[in-house]
């Protein structure tokens, strides 16, 4: 199996191209569902998640075909990609494949919408918590749907249609808003979803769907009002850049010192990083072609961060920033409030040398004068990349095992990062 080898002390300067962004990719691959007609989307990375949901919407009947290169490419941009579901072949999304990827649990509510039936796997547990599914069952529930769970699976059916409803979640789910969402836009009538999530990718998908003949309006707040129609059709949909990329990889700079240009990267989709990158010490600047990070001279000052959802800090950045504080000049505090159990990647990090200790959701990050590189291995993509940050900073090497991790997540992360000078490559175990 590849690992990812890191020769830790050089900065990072030059140039980084930001990629589409993964979480808004799956729910808009997954919405082509609604149409006969083909959805095209630009600027899709090229991960293992996008391959692996290409095989699962395909079991469906989906067909997708590429535009650019893929095998061999050097590019570090994405692909244009034509999804068309001119038939539903099949209304079951099996275990085998659900399991694999939980945002495939998403094809329910297109599924039910065009349908009226389907039969969807729990996903099952995962890594970074219990990740329950009951906020989608109950707004897919509020639009008529009968559900009942079977031997694991989750067996829905609407033979009437979907109706319009009045949906308060009790809690912010960006994954019940995706699947109620996409359900709602061929629903009769109108839908209110109130306390949405709001993240901007939703707001991507939502602005697809409308382009595809949806009638959304609300996109970017709380409260989302979907007047259903009766059919959708094609669309082209470009999908906006990975904030979590650019939170990244402007991690990484601060840990290495350096000027590096994230060209593509949006201020606006980042707003809550700015100011705790200031406090690092690193500078975020916003330039006509995205966002330039430095730190120059200058250690890294420690913080107190909480996760929360959109607007607030990502859980999805929490791991890296933890990456980031375990060289930082004092003791940061970082909370998860969104994941129960997304700390995995802290026992690796004290591998390399980090001092943290755990308490509950709160993470005590004291910062070190040096790591150590070492092999480390991680859970979850997001925790394999901060791997990543800390041995960016390491002495000597750091291997990080599991790279299908990160391959499901960072678009040819070590060419990218190799362009600026770190000295990283894929090596075969
Ligand atoms: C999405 O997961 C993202 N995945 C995650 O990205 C991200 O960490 C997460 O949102 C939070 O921002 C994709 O977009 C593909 P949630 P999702 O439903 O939709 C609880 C990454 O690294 N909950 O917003 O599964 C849940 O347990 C990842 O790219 C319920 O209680 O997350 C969690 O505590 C991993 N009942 C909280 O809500 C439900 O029915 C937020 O989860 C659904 C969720």
């Amino acid at each position: 199996m590849d690992k990812i080898r890191i020769r830790g002390g050089n900065t990072l300067s030059g140039e980084i191209p930001i990629s589409g962004a993964k979480n808004a990719t799956l729910p808009l691959m997954i919405a082509s569902m609604l149409s006969d007609e083909t959805l095209t989307l630009r600027n899709v990375p090229r991960l293992a998640d996008v391959q692996l949901l290409n095989r699962i919407l395909g079991n469906h009947g989906v067909d997708m075909s590429v535009d650019g290169k893929r095998h061999g490419s050097t590019g570090l941009a994405g692909d244009t990609v034509h999804l068309t579901a001119r038939q539903i072949v099949d209304t079951t999304a099996p275990y085998e494949l659900v399991s694999k990827m939980r945002a495939s649990f998403w094809v329910l509510g297109p599924l039910i919408a065009r349908c009226g039936i389907a039969k969807v796997s729990l996903p099952g547990g995962c890594a970074i918590g219990t990740r329950p599914v009951d906020l989608h069952l109950m707004g897919l529930e509020a639009l008529g749907a009968q559900i009942e769970v079977e031997g694991g699976y989750v067996v829905a059916s609407a033979p009437k249609g979907l109706s319009g409803a009045r949906i308060n979640f009790p809690k912010v789910s960006v994954g019940a808003t995706h699947n109620v969402l996409m359900a709602a836009t061929l629903a009769k009538g109108q839908t209110v979803l109130e306390n949405a999530a709001r993240e901007p990718e939703i707001g991507d998908v939502a602005e697809c769907l409308n382009k595809m003949g949806a009638k959304i309006s609300g996109i970017g707040t709380s409260t989302l009002t979907i007047d259903g129609v009766s059919r959708l059709n094609g669309a082209t949909h470009q999908v906006l850049p990975d904030r979590i990329e650019t939170g990244t990889y402007a991690m990484a700079v601060a840990m290495t010192g350096g000027e590096v240009s994230l060209t593509g990267a949006r201020s606006d989709l980042l707003e809550c990083l700015f100011p705790v990158m200031e406090q690092v010490g690193a500078k975020m600047t916003e330039t006509s072609h995205g966002i330039t990070v430095s730190r120059n001279g200058q250690g890294l000052a420690p913080v107190d961060v909480d996760t929360s959802p959109y607007p607030g800090f990502p859980t999805d950045l929490q791991a890296q920033l933890m990456g980031l504080m375990t060289k930082a000049n004092g003791t940061s505090r970082i909370r998860e409030t969104i994941f129960e159990n997304r700390f995995m990647h802290v026992q690796e990090l004290v591998r390399l040398g980090a001092d943290i200790s755990l308490d509950g959701d709160t993470a005590l990050v004291t910062g070190v004068d040096r790591l150590q590189g070492a092999q480390v291995m991680a859970t979850d993509l997001r925790a394999s990349v901060s791997l990543v940050i800390a041995g960016l900073a390491a002495e000597g090497d750091t291997f990080v095992n599991r790279v299908y991790h990160l391959d499901r997540g960072f678009e040819q992360l070590e060419k990218k990062l190799s362009a600026c000078g770190a000295e990283i490559e894929r090596v075969s175990a």
